[in-house]
């Protein structure tokens, strides 16, 4: 039988995941640090989150999300002095690294080989001007100690961090910001439903029972970090979905703002949904190269907000 798990039986009945404490203390002494310094800090969520089936874990259910969001929130996040804890999915995009990750643009084409006795590596001329300024405001975010990054996999793990973390950023309290573009599984096995060893196929169907992940967003904003601004993202494939759900997040969570996207489209448009106010963010379709991010548009107005608020006690 299926359990309705709430957010308190979830942090109860569940076993910590094993790096929570140390994790929790490197947030902890960066919240201190940046906030002596009276900076303002936003976490990040990024990436999707897995759903293992086994204990010894072979196989997991995954979602679509590469992480791309939240990384290059994160980079106009810090361009605009924010200090960034950026909770990500372990192995996502990541800030400044994205830029040449994967196939997209392979970090080794960017490289000469050197010629035969010589044992340095040169960036090619042709890519020397797209890469400095990227190089730079990554070098200057960890000689600054502005970046801190937290990773996770499975949503457990997720779920535990986003308390451990938020509660860590009460003492900002108007300064603190949560930025959560990650996407969170609905669903998931607890652990002791799990199968200890990878499950056999013994040429037989496979049926899984999943359990409601429970809602957290009102614990957070109600009491892990009452004061601070909270943005969270809805996702939908029917635009016709989109902003009725949005509101309803709005209204069941009394947080500040939701993020309104459509799979198909987000890379160019969303909406910021606000108690008594819609702004559409759009950029041309197809993007203009060299690209404009919409996420630098996005990191724009939700600072202005975020400013706002802290000038209006
Ligand atoms: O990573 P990319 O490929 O670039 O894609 C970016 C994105 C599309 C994933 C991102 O822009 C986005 O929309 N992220 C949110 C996806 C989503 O709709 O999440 P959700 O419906 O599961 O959650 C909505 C809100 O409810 C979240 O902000 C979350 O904090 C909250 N929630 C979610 C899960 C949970 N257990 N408790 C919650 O309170």
């Amino acid at each position: 039988m299926s359990r309705a798990w709430t957010a308190e039986a979830f942090y109860t009945q569940l076993e910590e995941p094993p790096a929570l404490a140390e994790h929790t203390q490197h947030v902890r002494e960066f919240v201190a640090r940046q906030g002596a310094e009276g900076r303002k800090v936003v976490l990040v969520t990024s990436g999707g989150t897995t759903v293992p089936l086994e204990k010894n874990v072979v196989r997991f259910l995954d979602n679509f999300s590469a992480g791309t969001r939240g990384a290059a929130s994160a980079e106009y996040f810090l361009e605009a002095g924010y200090a960034v804890i950026f909770m990500s999915r372990q192995f996502s995009q990541f800030p400044f690294t994205r830029w040449y990750s994967h196939t997209t643009n392979p970090l080794f084409d960017l490289l000469e080989e050197p010629a035969e006795g010589e044992e340095r590596v040169r960036v090619s001329q042709d890519h020397v001007k797209g890469l400095l300024p990227i190089l730079h405001s990554y070098h200057e975010a960890k000689r600054r100690g502005r970046l801190l990054t937290v990773p996770f996999v499975t949503v457990i793990e997720y779920l535990f961090l986003l308390k451990n973390v938020s509660e860590a950023m009460a003492p900002l309290g108007r300064h603190g910001m949560h930025y959560l573009a990650a996407a969170v599984s609905d669903f998931f096995v607890p652990t002791d439903k799990l199968s200890e060893h990878k499950i056999q196929s013994d040429n037989q169907s496979l049926t899984l029972q999943l359990e409601p992940v429970p809602k957290v967003l009102g614990a957070l904003v109600d009491s892990w970090a009452p004061d601070a601004y909270v943005v969270s993202f809805k996702l939908e494939t029917d635009d016709k979905m989109l902003i009725p759900k949005a509101e309803r997040s709005l209204r069941n969570y009394g947080h500040h703002l939701v993020i309104g996207n459509l799979l198909q489209r987000r890379k160019y448009e969303i909406v910021l949904v606000e108690p008594h106010d819609h702004t559409w963010i759009r950029l041309p379709s197809p993007p203009a190269a060299p690209p404009h991010e919409i996420e630098r548009d996005i990191v724009a107005a939700i600072a202005e907000r975020h400013q706002a608020w802290i000038a209006s006690v």
